[in-house]
This record gives C-alpha cells, structure tokens and sequence, in this order.
C-alpha cells in the first residue's frame, strides 16, 4: 500500500472477476486521473488460491465477486470491521444480511457498495440512494432479470415454447445448464429487496420478497397477450401498501406503452415512480463479464474519492396486505350456451369488472381468455376458487396484468 497507488483485493476470479481485473488495467490512467491514485490489483482469491489473511491486510479496498454466501459473508465482515472499504456485486449476500454487514460498516468507519448486485451495469442503486433521495418514492418495477427476459422475448417474437426458448437462451450462453435461480423468479427477488430498502429506507430481507417464476407461461399467453395489445415480462414490483410495503416477482402483461413493455433480450430496466416526478426509467445490459465489471470498478471509484455509501435503513419493513391488480384469465371450458354468463356472475359476486372478453371455439371445449379491471388480489383469488368449482371448467390459470399508462 502507498499514498500513490490504491490496492484492490480481489476475492473471486470467475466470469465478472477476471473481467473487473482486465478492466481495471485498462483503466488504470483514467482513474489515476480522476480519483489521484493509481488502482493495482494486489491480490486475488480463488477456490484453490491466495491468502484470504494476507489480501485482507494488504488491500486499500476489497472486491467481492466469488459468490455464495457464507464464506462471502465472513470475508466481507472481516474486511469492513477492519476499516477496509468493500465492494460486491453479491445480490445473495447484500439482501440476506444487509443489518449486519451494514452494523460492521459502521464499526469500520467504512461503506458496503453493491452497484453491481442489481441490474448489472444499470446504476440504479445510485439513483435511488442519492439522485433520488429528494422524491418519496411510491412504486418500483423492474425486469431485473436478464435470462427470464431473453426467454419472454424470444416466446413473444418467434411463438416458441417455454422449453425452445429455454434450450436458446442456454445455448446463447444465458441460462445455465441449471437455470433455476433464474426461472423461479428467486434471483430477480434478491434484487428487488435490495431496491426495495434503497427506495423506502426500510430493511427487506429476501425471505419477505414473495416470488413466481416464468415456468408456466404458454406459447398462447403470448398470441392473447399480442390480441390485448399487451407484453408478458417478469416483473419485479415493490411498493408502499397501507402502512407498510409489498415486494414481489411475477409474470404480469403490461400494456405495450408501458416503458417496460419494450425491454427486450437480455436487458433490463427498472421503473421509479413517484408522484413528485412522475416516473423515470433505467436500461442496459443486467449481465456479463465487462458490464457488471464495469458496474464494480464504478463503486471502485467512488470508493477511492471518499464517497458515501448508499443509504442504509434503521428499520426493518413492516410487510403489507391488500395487493391490487389486475388480472388476465385463461379458462378451458365446455362449449355450452350460458357458460360465459357463469364465469362472468363468479366474478361479478366479488365485486370484480370485466374490461375485455375473447372466446375461442375449439369444438368439444371452447377457451374464454378475460381481462378483468384492478381488484384486490385477494376478491379475485376467491372469483377464482368459484370458478373452478364449476364443473363446466376444465382449467383455469391466471397472470396479473399491470395497468398503468404515463403520460
Ligand atoms: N442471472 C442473472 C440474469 C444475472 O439473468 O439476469 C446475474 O444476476
């Protein structure tokens, strides 16, 4: 360590590690520049080598790009408790034990920055923990997946399956070969906590973020989502309900103006709403080596020139009821005279307005596909138990519909 020179631990050297210390020598002169230091990567870790003890000790600032969890978490507290500033790109980590490291940071004197662990290179965790701090924040969305959305995108453009645009997105590289973190909806939970505490100054951890994934949406989703004029994507949603908040992840239709009706492949893009400002939308690449390094080496730098960090709560979120949405419906049921006339009374006995109907003939059976107005989550889930014990409904399935137009 020298006064010149700003020595980086490096902790992981997979895809985004060994992308971040490329970067970093390339831009090395342009940081001196702005920041009057030189970055040096003093010493990296992987699974088989390097000395976690002595990169501690020797490093200016620590980098955690490895991964997991616990051994993460004992490195990076390590690091903080000791004074030395760290940077992740850690999603598991930061939504799991955001009090605790936040607790060894202070102890410190020292900031946790996390760019990188949402949405790759977009900067949203700056934008909601400082560009934004003047405007109360009612509601985010976010596609903050970028495997689900290549999927979604490429369903909707060619009319493949779930399974074919699955096997592309892991032939292309984007889904792994396990790809259920991303389909499930829990690696896009993770990051929604994360922007849920930057954008209501309360704690979320990820066990109160509720997810559905991608797995079960139909190639015919997608033709009758084309028919509604509206997009299928993941969306991720947190926002105030009552006194306290609502996070979650689910396949939603939004209408094809939404900002994010229009985000497609492997971007992603989040949506801030605020009734001061109206709304305003992020985009860009959610992954890849040189994207989320270039996210990392970002926090690098405000690191290096004294920054703070992003805002930590004190409280932890009191997690709400009373969810409302809209909803698109697809029923399989008999071709008989009146049918329509009894899904059409279930809903109507809670209260729930049809917006548009579309019938399709298909001789022995007929499909009724519904877009009902905004009802509370929990007057529709009842409709739905109605419905299906009609013994005229051979299958019911359901996707929220997010109805909102800016202008
Ligand atoms: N697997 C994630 C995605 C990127 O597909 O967006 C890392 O969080």
């Amino acid at each position: 360590m020298s006064a010149d020179t700003c020595t980086i631990g490096l902790l992981g050297h997979g895809t985004v590690g060994s992308a971040f210390a490329d970067l970093v020598a390339a831009r090395a002169d342009d940081i001196t520049r702005i920041t009057g230091r030189r970055p040096q990567i003093g010493g990296i870790l992987t699974r088989s080598l390097g000395d976690a003890d002595a990169i501690l000790a020797g490093s200016d600032i620590v980098v955690e790009l490895m991964g997991g969890v616990e051994t993460a978490r004992d490195l990076v507290l390590r690091a903080l408790r000791s004074g030395t500033p760290v940077v992740t790109a850690n999603k598991q980590l930061v939504s799991r034990h955001g009090p605790e490291l936040a607790q060894a940071a202070r102890e410190g004197g020292v900031a946790l920055r996390y760019e990188a662990a949402v949405a790759g290179i977009v900067p949203v965790v700056r934008v909601l923990g400082e560009s934004l701090a003047g405007a109360q924040v009612d509601r985010v969305h976010g596609i903050v997946n970028g495997t689900t959305n290549f999927i979604l995108s490429q369903m909707a453009a060619t009319g493949a399956t779930y399974a074919d645009a699955l096997r592309e997105a892991q032939e292309l590289g984007y889904a792994e070969a396990d790809p259920t973190e991303d389909v499930s909806g829990a690696d896009a939970a993770a990051k929604m906590a994360i922007l849920a505490r930057l954008a209501f100054g309360h704690w979320v951890h990820l066990d109160d973020v509720v997810f559905e994934g991608i797995e079960h949406v139909t190639a015919d989703d997608m033709a009758y989502a084309r028919q509604f004029d509206l997009a299928l994507k993941l969306v991720g949603t947190a926002e105030r309900v009552g006194d306290g908040l609502s996070v979650r992840v689910h396949p939603a239709f939004l209408p094809v103006g939404h900002p994010l009706a229009s985000v497609d492949g492997p971007f992603n893009a989040v949506t801030i709403e605020s009734a001061a400002i109206t709304e305003i939308t992020l985009s860009g690449p959610g992954a890849g080596g040189p994207q989320t390094a270039s996210a990392v080496l970002g926090d690098v730098v405000s690191a290096m020139i004294g920054a703070p960090g992003p805002p930590e709560p004190h409280a932890p979120a009191v997690i709400g009821s009373g969810v409302a949405s809209a909803f698109y419906v697809h029923l399989e049921v008999a071709d008989r005279p009146g049918v329509l006339a009894q899904v059409a009374e279930r809903l109507g006995l809670q209260g729930i307005s049809v917006k548009s109907v579309i019938q399709d003939g298909l001789g022995e059976t007929a499909r009724l596909v519904i877009v009902t107005h905004t009802v509370s989550e929990q007057d529709f889930a009842a409709a739905l138990d109605l419905i299906r014990a009609l013994d005229v409904v051979r299958a019911v399935r359901a996707i929220r519909v997010i109805d909102e137009h800016f202008s």
